[in-house]
């Protein structure tokens, strides 16, 4: 589709900026204009940031699979919706088309129907990146249940964790995944989650493996078993549920500076109209075009620019199983080159990961589809900006630097391909509608160009959090009331002598480790759980491939006589706890913490010394024994 909001030159830009500003409800009500509703709204919006309490598009009646689906069928039925490209180069790939998708996308609606799953209910989906994960999504959405998507490389006990913040009583998996050479078995972790959930009354498993699964009768039920009796019952009609602009459409859970993830809650109406501006604009989208989004649809990113923001545009998104180097470190381009995908988004993790392949991987890659590429999740390294930029967008194509949040819902900060100016490892230019600002430590607004400071937005956008799932408190503390009347975002940022953003960083307790959040407290509570351990602490560090590595040190009731082991069975148990992506990178056995003496651990000191600046440790005349920082540093590893 194209969408009269699609914005053309640098000076449409600097004039829709503007209007966004001084009208931002007429702005966004053009916008909103041009989307299919069931029934149009009273009012814009209506916020205040110190409960918080933000609404958009108040009283509209809506269902966004009548926007994804439904509202292409006429003039694009045939056109593909999602490419999927498998994990084994020997099984073909699947194209399907919208009708196919809203055919399957409304059978599998009634199979959640059968089940007894209700509007408002919360579905967890822990699966692998097949076609049936948006299905699966878009099938809640159908019917008004609030899908919570969990990426599959977390824990069972996270899995159980989530399932609990949400009581979850149905899950949607498969019996495992395939991840380049290694198939993950999904349902097994599953089964392992269960045992401390007792609540969840039916569990739906896609067969992609065949890992052997245990089944439970009454509970368990296989995907195509449930689809055979929609057929048999004749594929009954599911009409689009009615929702209201405000009622929930997902939780996604991301980490904070605190121990515990929060489920991240997201409007139908608004979260809509943002991930659907944003996937034209910044990516420049002209229908026909194929885009390819690298991401897991386990986090934010796909589920805005592989699911939502794509399919609400009538565009084609290409989505793929596996990893980006399996079989070998050319497997992106491949794909880019037998699909024709014209967009590339990927993570700066990911473009550094395969530069250290060399060229060779690229020989006789044409990728002469590609017209835009993107980068997300992390800031990105010039090195690494030139290097994508030479090589696969042979200096003729734009490259979009997009920041945003799982909180945003859709990118906040980016260059518009071709139309706004790009500079490397700046995410440039705040969208239509975005107001950032940046503040000093007692919230002081830092204004000027040439400056640095904590990011803050000053005014709702459509797409903008919520509430955290089952704790409105938590969401105030954690956004709402670090400064007055802001949204503080828990990013640092500098802003140059042209008033472009660049983003350098976390400036709370929150890694980012290959793109992917990680508390450093969340760490820390699952090292605490390994016999043994008395204390730990844990801070990130800079490391070459994953943006940030993840340093721990660890007081242990002894020193352990062999550290190596000991090492290996702590990064077992965060595995257990957590997940492979929380393993720490390096883990270093200390008797002491540098406290002050109030007790507060001075992770200012352990950072500088996990970054190997040991001699250049700032003030120390407050710690309550000096000494300690002697012996980690002698026993820096
Ligand atoms: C970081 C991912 C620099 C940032 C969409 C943010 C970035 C966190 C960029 C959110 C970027 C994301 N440049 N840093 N282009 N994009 N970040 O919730 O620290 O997984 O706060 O959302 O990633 O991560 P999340």
């Amino acid at each position: 589709m194209s969408f009269s909001f699609q914005i053309r030159s640098y000076e449409e830009y600097k004039r829709a900026y503007a209007k966004s500003v001084a009208q931002p409800e007429e702005f966004w009500s053009e916008v909103a204009a041009q989307f299919s509703w069931r029934k149009k709204w009273d009012k814009v919006l209506e916020w205040d940031f110190r409960k918080p309490d933000v609404k958009w598009f108040i009283n509209g009646k809506l269902n966004i699979t009548e926007n994804c689906l439904d509202r292409h069928l006429q003039a694009r039925g045939d056109v593909p919706a999602i490419i999927w490209e498998p994990n084994g180069k020997d099984e073909p790939h699947r194209v399907i088309t919208y009708d196919e998708l809203h055919f399957k996308v409304n059978q599998f609606a009634q199979v959640l129907r059968n089940n007894g799953v209700c509007k408002g209910d919360r579905v967890c989906i822990y699966m692998g990146m097949i076609p049936e994960l948006p299905i699966a999504m878009l099938a809640c959405a159908r019917m008004g249940a609030i899908h919570s998507v969990v990426f599959g490389g977390f824990s069972a006990q996270s899995i159980s964790d989530r399932l609990q913040d949400a009581q979850a009583e149905f899950i949607i998996t498969c019996d495992g995944a395939y991840r380049g050479a290694k198939a993950i078995p999904l349902k097994n972790v599953i089964d392992d989650a269960l045992v401390s959930c007792p609540f969840v009354k039916t569990v739906i498993v896609y067969e992609r493996t065949k890992t052997p699964v245990s089944m439970i009768k009454g509970r368990d039920k296989w995907w195509h078993d449930e689809i055979s009796k929609v057929e048999t019952q004749g594929n009954p009609a599911m009409p689009a549920e009615e929702m209201d602009a405000e009622d929930p459409l997902f939780i996604l859970y991301t980490s904070g500076s605190t121990g515990k993830p929060k489920g991240v809650v997201h409007s139908s109406a608004g979260y809509m109209v943002y991930a659907t501006y944003s996937f034209v604009n910044v990516f420049q989208y002209t229908p026909g075009d194929i885009h390819f989004c690298t991401a897991d649809i386990g986090w934010i990113t796909g589920h805005t620019y592989i699911v939502y923001g794509v399919l609400c545009a009538g565009g084609t998104s290409l989505m793929y199983e596996g990893l980006p180097t399996w079989p070998d470190a050319g497997r992106l381009w491949d794909i880019v080159d037998k699909h024709k995908a014209h967009i590339l988004y990927t993570a700066p993790t990911a473009i550094r990961s395969l530069m250290g392949y060399g060229l060779a991987p690229l020989e006789r890659k044409k990728l002469d589809s590609l017209k835009v590429l993107g980068t997300v999740g992390e800031p990105i390294n010039e090195e690494a900006w030139h290097w994508y930029d030479e090589h696969i967008g042979k200096k003729r194509l734009p490259i979009v630097d997009t920041w945003w949040q799982t909180e945003n819902g859709g990118i906040l900060i980016s260059n518009l391909a071709g139309v706004t100016p790009a500079k490397p490892s700046y995410a440039t230019l705040p969208l239509p509608g975005i107001q950032p600002v940046i503040v000093d430590e007692q919230g002081k607004e830092i204004t000027g160009n040439n400056v640095s400071g904590n990011l803050c937005i000053r005014f709702p956008w459509p797409s903008i959090i919520r509430t955290t799932y089952g704790d409105h408190e938590r969401c105030r503390l954690n956004y709402f009331a670090t400064y007055d009347n802001m949204y503080f975002t828990g990013d640092g940022c500098y802003r140059d002598e042209n008033g472009y953003y660049r983003i350098t960083g976390r400036v709370d307790d929150v890694l980012n480790v290959s793109g992917h959040r990680i508390g450093t407290a969340e760490v820390e509570n699952a090292i605490n759980m390994h016999t043994g351990v008395l204390e730990s602490a844990v801070v990130g560090y800079p490391h070459g491939l994953k943006g940030q590595g993840i340093y721990a040190y660890v007081i242990m009731d002894k020193m352990p006589e062999d550290m190596v082991l000991m090492q290996a069975d702590i990064l077992q148990t965060v595995t257990r706890v957590i997940g492979p992506i929380a393993r720490p990178d390096k883990i270093q056995f200390v008797t002491g913490l540098p406290k002050t003496r109030s007790g507060k651990i001075m992770r200012r000191i352990l950072r500088k010394i996990a970054e190997g600046e040991i001699d250049n440790l700032g003030d120390t005349s407050t710690l309550l024994d000096p000494a300690v920082v002697d012996e980690i540093k002698t026993r820096k590893i």
